[in-house]
């Protein structure tokens, strides 16, 4: 398997994908610092595509001022050696802020619906940034299909509400949640956490297993989620954004488990934020 080609620039990558069009060309869009869960979401990929490209970029726009942009690990060089040890990338999108952000831009696009609440409540430029840059990838590659982890629940629905409404013609497909053995789910993040962090952060799948036990035998949503709270502070969580039961394809909120439902979970352990989710 050769190594996939990196490319900087959008018309670079137009040159490249036109001898790919005709076939099925996939797209994966990540901010890079490969994990499993990554090469995951390109496996699902070349599963359904012919040419594979993986973007990898650290997106400005996604980061509030007092957030990580800054020590985010950028690490392209072993990126690019994972995919190509991994197998089934084409192409590399790794674009300079300057080839997606030019002087002058001035382009946002904001997504309603499944934005609403949630990580908004609390990074509240955050799907805006997702969304612009996400239009932007889709846009530049044009490809039939993109890849979207559920680890990143509420981003996949606003990526699929947003292709929706555009009527963009690429397929969003959404791929499991890739955790490592105690169930944390594998985050670019979990690089930040000290040995006793990630002891504590691996309590949160736990406690949404017992939660989603709990809801599945008749506790009440609004019991299940003060009790989630409450026992990630007890577990050494420094802060809970929100333990919350909603509906699976909209992320309602819910009164009773009539329809099929997600529990969805931030919190932050030391000065880390993770997130997870899991189906009820
Ligand atoms: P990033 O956090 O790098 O994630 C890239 C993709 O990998 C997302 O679709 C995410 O849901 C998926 N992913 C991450 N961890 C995963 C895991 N443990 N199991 C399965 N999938 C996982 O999400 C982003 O980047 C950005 O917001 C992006 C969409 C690239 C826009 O900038």
């Amino acid at each position: 398997m050769s190594a996939p080609q990196i490319v900087e620039t959008i018309a670079a990558l137009r040159t490249r994908l036109a001898a790919a069009r005709g076939a099925r060309i996939g797209l994966v869009p990540t901010m890079g610092a490969l994990h499993e869960g990554h090469l995951s979401l390109v496996r699902e990929t070349r599963k359904r595509a012919d040419t594979v490209v993986v973007s990898i970029f650290v997106n400005p726009a996604q980061f509030a001022p007092h957030e990580d942009f800054d020590r985010y690990p950028r690490t392209l060089e072993a990126d690019a050696g994972k995919l190509a040890a991994a197998g089934g990338t084409d192409l590399i999108f790794a674009p300079p802020v300057g080839e997606m952000y030019p002087r002058g831009y001035a382009t946002t696009i904001e997504v309603g619906g499944p934005s609403r609440g949630l990580e908004t409540d609390f990074r509240p430029h955050f799907f805006a940034g997702v969304a612009t840059i996400v239009t932007k990838l889709l846009l530049a590659v044009m490809p039939d299909m993109a890849t979207f982890g559920e680890k990143d629940y509420q981003q996949l629905l606003v990526v699929r509400r947003l292709a929706a409404d555009l009527g963009l013609a690429t397929e969003i497909v959404g791929a499991a949640i890739i955790r490592e053995s105690d169930g944390l789910a594998m985050s670019s993040r979990n690089a930040y956490l000290t040995p006793d962090e990630r002891r504590i952060a691996g309590q949160m799948n736990v406690v949404l297993k017992r939660l989603a036990a709990k809801l599945r035998n008749g506790e009440p949503i609004a019991v299940a989620e003060a009790d989630g709270r409450r026992v990630l502070l007890n577990a050494g969580f420094a802060s809970v954004d929100y333990v919350a039961v909603r509906d699976t394809k909209t992320l309602e909120a819910l009164t009773s488990l009539d329809r099929p439902a997600r529990i969805l979970a931030a919190a932050k352990v030391g000065g880390t934020r993770l997130i997870d989710n899991m189906a009820v």
